[in-house]
């Protein structure tokens, strides 16, 4: 039997939600990071990181479940319009960035997991489900730890501006549609 099953042109719904849904989701854990940190010690502090947390693990969860599907269907193709103006270094970046950015977001959900197992902050998922500690206490450790969940949170928040500077290029200047293909279809 033949099939005419042609290679993808564009993101399925599914890849394009959840692009989406943690872009939303990974600026805002990152946004109220940054806010929190500056916040002197008290009640309200302590439920942002709560809320910090409980978001960031359902951001792990999700970029699993993300990961596994991105591994097992393949994405579309750069077009050729694109690639026959794309010096090989930017292919590279364009795959190396986007490979970084997926590392990036298990790293640094994990960090801040084994941080907080480290300090003696156990995780109870939306106050409800006591989640293992990845890390035995041990406050020095934490302390170690602390500074890798902000730089690799940093790093990935650099990446970030990158890839909507990257994404600005190619639909201002090089005019090329390549963020069609991430948006929804009418
Ligand atoms: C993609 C997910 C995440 C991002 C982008 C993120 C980002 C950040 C940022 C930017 C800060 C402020 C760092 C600073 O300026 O010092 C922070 C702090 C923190 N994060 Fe996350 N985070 C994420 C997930 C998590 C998770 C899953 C946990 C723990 C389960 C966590 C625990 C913490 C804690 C406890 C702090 C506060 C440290 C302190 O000031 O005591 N984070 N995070
Ligand atoms: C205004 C904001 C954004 C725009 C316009 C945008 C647009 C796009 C576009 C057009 C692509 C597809 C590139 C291609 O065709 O090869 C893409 C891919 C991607 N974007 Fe974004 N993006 C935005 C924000 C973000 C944010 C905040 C993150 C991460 C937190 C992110 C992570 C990714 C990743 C990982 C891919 C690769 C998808 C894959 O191949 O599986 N993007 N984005």
């Amino acid at each position: 039997m033949t099939t005419n099953r042609l290679p993808p042109t564009r993101y399925t719904p599914l890849a394009k939600l959840f692009h989406w849904l943690l872009a939303l989701g990974i600026v805002g854990v990152f946004c109220v990071g940054l806010y929190m940190d500056g916040l002197p010690f008290s009640p309200q502090k302590l439920k942002l990181i709560n809320w910090h947390k409980w978001a960031g693990m359902t951001i792990l969860m999700l970029s699993v479940l993300r990961l596994v599907w991105r591994l097992t269907h393949r994405p579309p193709d750069l077009p050729a319009k694109v690639l026959s103006t794309m010096p090989a270094w930017q292919r590279v970046a364009h795959h190396g960035a986007h490979g970084l950015m997926y590392l990036l977001f298990l790293a640094v959900p994990l960090i801040g997991w084994a941080y907080s197992s480290a300090a003696g902050f156990p995780i109870v998922l939306f106050g409800m489900l006591p989640l293992p500690d990845l890390l035995s206490v041990n406050k020095e450790l934490a302390e170690a730890i602390k500074p890798l969940h902000k730089l690799s949170a940093y790093a990935l928040a650099a990446l970030v501006v990158v890839h909507v500077a990257a994404v600005i290029k190619h639909q201002f200047i090089d005019r090329d549609g390549l963020l069609t293909r991430m948006l929804p279809q009418r």
